[in-house]
């Protein structure tokens, strides 16, 4: 393991740290045994025919995909070698530009941010937070708006004054820190020195740790979601560690709380856990020393705060006023993003990812239907959650998580949604990050970003076994490059519950490895990457993907550079790399202006001192476009 600096890690990367390994009794392979799957994993990715066909038959020969590539490629841009700096660099025609910055005001009354000092707690409460993530554009009456995610906090950039690497000392530093994060609604307007923020626009928003929101679903007013402070348990003050994003037909904006864990802490060492906070990864030490100073956050006084995060919550960025709703319907796990799409009878599905090793892919779809200009209030409210079970046959069935199939009542499979997906046997990912669904096939993708620790005897948090399985979307041991997995729901209908899937890429390094380590034959010397994470699909059914990796440019990642863009093919399997971003950071979060000209991209704890060249170092949201103004995606 390389020796992280805690401040320069990823909260994914934190949580890992954090979170010890569950106890394996063979850190050996077998040797022989891989060497011999991966021959044929290898093969199957190389030359996919025959059986192999059935569980990765669209994973073409190289020479037919190549073949196609090279005849028809639709991508409008020349691919971009790998970058090891501290800058964004975009393919020869295109331009990039900063549009929002971590301190920048949304309010012209918010305090200045400073180069060397950052930014105080009622500054920040007014200002672009940080470590942007997921984001959506909305078309608001002609005005285009952002919502997007500020996931953590770095914090000795953040606090750039305070000793132990930042750690806040005081109730104001964790005011501060509260504030840094949540989301921002903001306004932006392309003018004759490019794009930038509406300051003052009566869109702009700021919610943070700290906003009221209320509790929908079967859990709402559960007793363990119940509080001195609230003891309806339907009213939560904040949202955490807001992730990747979602957006719905009806024009809201869908937030995902993943790694809520680390908020919480308690100021007694020896207090016994409530049941279940195990399975999350809930501890005595927190990450923040919120609990110090902020009893809320204090599960020696408050035990059931943490119960109330984890959810999927929904945003109307078209009301400044309008108060965020928290949907336990949609389960309550480590949620990466929400990728929302209607099947054809107007039902509303949601696929969503569990972003820890070993955790699983869900999906949720509504009971009521969707109609253009009705009733939306029950649509994330009132639906059927399932998980995902693939099987080596290359078939897979969404297992509906319900009184009768978990032995858990509607409430707690809201509740402790991991323990009821366990429960029905639903398959363990490499790490579900982000969804994306095709807007021109019926067919949904999701990123699996890496998964160190699957091996023999190796099991989730849960106990459920994560050995690396032949013809599985996991297939390889000790996985540190990731995968794509992709699926085709049966009757080309979304809600369906059974699906065929292949792997769209496994990412690797031909350069290193000679075995299923190198990827499939669609990754080559030219377009190699690890960890993809952010996935988003434009208008033309390319996909669009982001990593979230290991800059190191060594060893096993020797040539693949910094983070990085790229954009993908479904049908030809090409894919290509865009944009490379700033070493130290990860790209994440992606959307697109109305006029599609623009796309808007995230920059997430990036080094050096981007953007600006002194002073600390900013996450911050780019504009790309291309130099003639043309149609991107
Ligand atoms: Fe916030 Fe799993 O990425
Ligand atoms: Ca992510
Ligand atoms: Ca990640």
């Amino acid at each position: 393991m390389r020796d992280f600096n805690i401040n320069q890690i990823t909260f994914d990367e934190l949580d890992e740290l954090r979170r010890p390994a569950p106890e394996t009794t063979d850190f050996d392979r077998v040797v022989d045994a891989a060497m011999s799957r991966r021959g044929f994993l290898r093969g199957v990715l190389a030359f996919g025919s025959g059986a192999a066909a059935m569980g990765l038959g669209n994973m073409m020969s190289a020479t037919s995909a190549q073949a196609q590539a090279a005849a028809a490629s639709r991508f409008a841009f020349t691919p971009i070698a790998i970058a090891t700096d501290f800058t964004v660099h975009v393919p020869e025609g295109y331009s990039w530009a900063p549009v929002a910055k971590w301190g920048q005001p949304l309010f012209s009354d918010a305090e200045a941010y400073d180069p060397a000092n950052g930014i105080s707690a009622a500054g920040q409460a007014r200002a672009f937070g940080e470590n942007t993530d997921g984001m959506e554009l909305f078309n608001i009456g002609g005005r285009q708006v952002i919502a997007v995610n500020h996931e953590y906090v770095n914090l000795d950039i953040n606090l750039p004054n305070n000793a132990d690497d930042g750690l806040p000392a005081s109730a104001e530093d964790v005011l501060m820190v509260q504030n840094a994060q949540g989301i921002s609604v903001m306004e932006v307007a392309e003018g004759a020195d490019g794009w930038s923020i509406v300051v003052d626009s009566p869109f702009n928003r700021r919610i943070t740790n700290n906003t009221p929101m209320t509790i929908s679903g079967p859990a709402a007013g559960h007793d363990l979601l119940k509080t001195e402070a609230d003891p309806t348990g339907t009213a939560v003050l904040g949202t955490l560690n807001n992730c990747g994003a979602g957006k719905t037909p009806w024009g809201t904006y869908l937030t995902c709380e993943e790694n809520f864990n680390g908020y919480f802490g308690s100021t007694n060492a020896e207090l016994a856990m409530p049941e279940g906070f195990d399975r999350y990864g809930i501890e005595a030490e927190s990450g923040y020393a919120y609990e110090k100073f902020d009893p809320r956050f204090d599960i020696a006084v408050n035990p059931n705060e943490p119960h109330r995060f984890g959810y999927i919550v929904e945003i109307n960025p078209a009301d400044p006023t309008s108060t965020p709703v928290k949907h336990t319907a949609l389960g309550r796990f480590k949620h990466e993003n929400a990728a929302c799409v209607l099947n054809a009878a107007g039902r509303v599905v949601v696929y969503l990812g569990d972003d820890e090793r070993g955790e699983f892919l869900y999906r949720y779809v509504s009971n009521g239907v969707y109609v253009t200009g009705g009733d939306t209030s029950n649509l994330l409210v009132d639906g059927v959650l399932s998980v995902a079970k693939f099987a080596e046959d290359g078939t897979g069935q969404w297992l509906a998580l319900t009184p009768e199939t978990t032995g858990m009542d509607a409430a707690m499979i809201c509740i402790h949604t991991r323990q009821a997906a366990s429960a029905v046997g639903a398959t363990t990912m490499d790490r579900p990050e982000w969804v994306a669904v095709n807007p021109v096939a019926v067919e949904g993708y999701c990123a699996l970003t890496n998964n160190s620790r699957r091996k023999a005897d190796a099991t989730n948090a849960g106990g459920d076994a994560m050995v690396a399985v032949e013809n599985s979307p996991n297939p390889r041991a000790e996985n540190g490059y990731g995968q794509i997995v992709r699926w085709y729901p049966a009757d080309d209908d979304h809600a369906a519950d059974a699906f065929t899937w292949d792997l769209y890429v496994m990412a690797g390094n031909p350069t290193v490895h000679q075995d299923a380590y190198a990827g499939s034959a669609n990754v080559t010397a030219g377009n190699m990457f690890n960890s993809p994470d952010g996935m988003m699909f434009d208008s033309t059914g390319l996909l669009w993907i982001q990593t979230d990796g290991d800059d190191s440019n060594e060893g096993d990642f020797a040539g693949q550079g910094n983070n990085q863009m790229l954009v993908g093919d479904p049908v030809t399997g090409e894919i290509a790399r865009f944009l490379t971003g700033p070493k130290g950071g990860e790209v994440t979060g992606l959307t697109f202006s109305s006029d599609r000209r623009t796309v808007f991209v995230g920059l997430q704890h990036p080094g050096g001192n981007f953007p600006d060249g002194e002073g600390l170092p900013r996450s911050t949201v780019i504009a790309v476009k291309r130099n003639d103004g043309a149609v991107l995606a």
